[in-house]
C-alpha cells in the first residue's frame, strides 16, 4: 500500500501505448451498438474472458478484431479522451501515443478521420490539464513496405501533427530490414523513429533497428539481454527501452513476473522505462505496471524514481520541457 502511494505520486511519462489497445470492453460494446458493428461477444464479461493469450499473434488477432468498432472522428476522440483520463489519474504528465492507421484505412476509415479524433482529445488534454503528448504513426510490419510507403504518403498532409513513426504487429519473420527505405524517408521528413524489437524476435532484430532503421528508442527490447555485446552498446549509447511488464506476462514473453528482466536491465545500465502497451487487453495502466513489476522484483524507491526519470529523458519532449520534469 505504501509502495502504491509512492508510485501514484511519482510524475511519469508513458512512451509505449497503442491507443487502439486502450479500448475498454465497455466502450467497445457502446461503439458496436452505436455504429451497428457486429462483435463476436455477448457481454463485457465474455470479452474479458477472451483476453487469454499464449503469444503475440493470439493477442493481435483479437486486437484487430476489437478496433473494427472504431469508425467516426467522435469514436477516435472518445477512445483517446478515455485513455488520457486514465493516464492523468495515474499522474502521467506526458504521453507518446502510437496509432495503427493501416488497421483503419483497410476498413475504409480515412486517415483524416483517425487523426482528427485523436488530436482533438490530445489538444483538449493539453489545454485543460497541461498533459503534453506526442503522436507516433506505426507501420504494421506483417504488411509490405509498399503499404507502409503508401501510409506515409497518406500521412503527409498531417505531418505537422505527427512526431514520429514506429513499427509494430507480428515481429518474427518481419525484421526491421524490411522497412529500411520507408524509415529513411520518415527520417528525411524530420520524424522521430522507434521500432518494436526483441519482444519475440531475436537480438539481431534490435541491432537491425539501430543500424538500418536508425531508431531513437527500442520498444520492448527484452531479448537484447541474450547478447552481452548488444547490452553494452545499448547502455553506452543510452538507448531508451520502453518495457511493458504486464504485456510481457500476458503474451508469455516472461513466464512469471518474478522472472521479468527489468532489474537486470537497470543493473546493466540500460535506460529502461515502464509502460502499459495495450492496457485494456493486458490488465492495467501505467501505475499497475509499475506496481506489478516492483512487487515481483522488490524494486526500491530509488529504482522506481530512476524508471520515472528515464521516462522523461527518453521522451521526445524538447530539452527545456523535459527538464521541467526532472
Ligand atoms: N507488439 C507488437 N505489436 C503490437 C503490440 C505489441 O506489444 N501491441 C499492439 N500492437
Ligand atoms: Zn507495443
Amino acid at each position: 500500500a505504501e509502495r502504491a502511494a509512492f508510485i501514484a505520486r511519482l510524475p511519469k511519462a508513458e512512451l509505449h501505448l497503442h491507443i487502439e489497445g486502450s479500448l475498454e470492453p465497455e466502450l467497445m460494446f457502446g461503439l458496436a451498438q452505436r455504429n451497428g458493428v457486429a462483435i463476436p461477444f455477448a457481454s463485457v464479461e465474455e470479452v474479458r474472458e477472451a483476453y487469454a493469450f499464449s503469444n503475440l499473434q493470439d493477442f493481435l488477432d483479437i486486437y484487430y478484431q476489437g478496433m473494427r468498432v472504431l469508425l467516426t472522428e467522435q469514436d477516435f476522440y472518445e477512445l483517446t479522451a478515455a485513455y488520457l483520463a486514465r493516464a492523468r489519474g495515474d499522474n502521467v504528465r506526458h504521453v507518446e501515443i502510437f496509432f495503427d492507421p493501416q488497421g483503419h484505412t483497410e476498413r475504409g476509415v480515412s486517415f483524416s478521420t483517425v487523426i482528427a479524433g485523436i488530436t482533438r482529445a490530445l489538444d483538449e488534454a493539453r489545454e485543460q490539464h497541461g498533459l503534453t503528448s506526442k503522436l507516433i504513426l506505426c507501420f504494421l510490419r506483417h504488411l509490405s513496405e509498399a503499404d507502409a510507403e503508401a501510409t506515409l504518403d497518406a500521412a503527409l498532409p498531417f505531418v505537422e501533427r505527427i512526431d514520429g513513426v514506429g513499427l509494430d504487429s507480428s515481429e518474427v519473420g518481419h525484421p526491421p530490414s524490411k522497412f529500411e527505405r520507408v524509415f529513411a524517408r520518415a527520417r528525411s521528413l524530420g520524424l522521430k523513429l522507434v521500432a518494436h524489437a526483441g519482444e519475440e524476435g531475436p537480438p539481431a532484430y534490435v541491432e537491425e533497428a539501430l543500424d538500418l532503421l536508425k531508431v531513437d528508442r527500442i520498444d520492448h527490447g527484452n531479448r537484447s539481454l541474450e547478447d552481452p555485446a548488444l547490452v553494452r552498446r545499448l547502455a553506452e549509447a543510452g538507448v531508451c527501452l520502453t518495457v511493458c511488464p504486464l504485456s510481457n506476462l500476458k503474451l508469455c514473453v516472461v513466464d512469471d513476473m518474478a522472472a521479468h528482466p527489468l532489474r537486470r536491465m537497470l543493473e546493466a545500465g540500460l535506460a529502461a522505462t515502464v509502460n502499459s502497451d495495450d492496457p485494456s487487453y493486458f490488465g492495467g495502466y501505467v501505475n499497475a505496471n509499475y506496481q506489478a513489476v516492483a512487487d515481483a522484483l522488490d524494486l526500491s524507491r530509488a529504482e522506481l524514481v530512476a524508471l520515472a526519470r528515464n521516462s522523461f529523458t527518453g521522451s521526445f519532449l524538447e530539452q527545456n520541457e523535459r527538464d521541467r520534469h526532472l
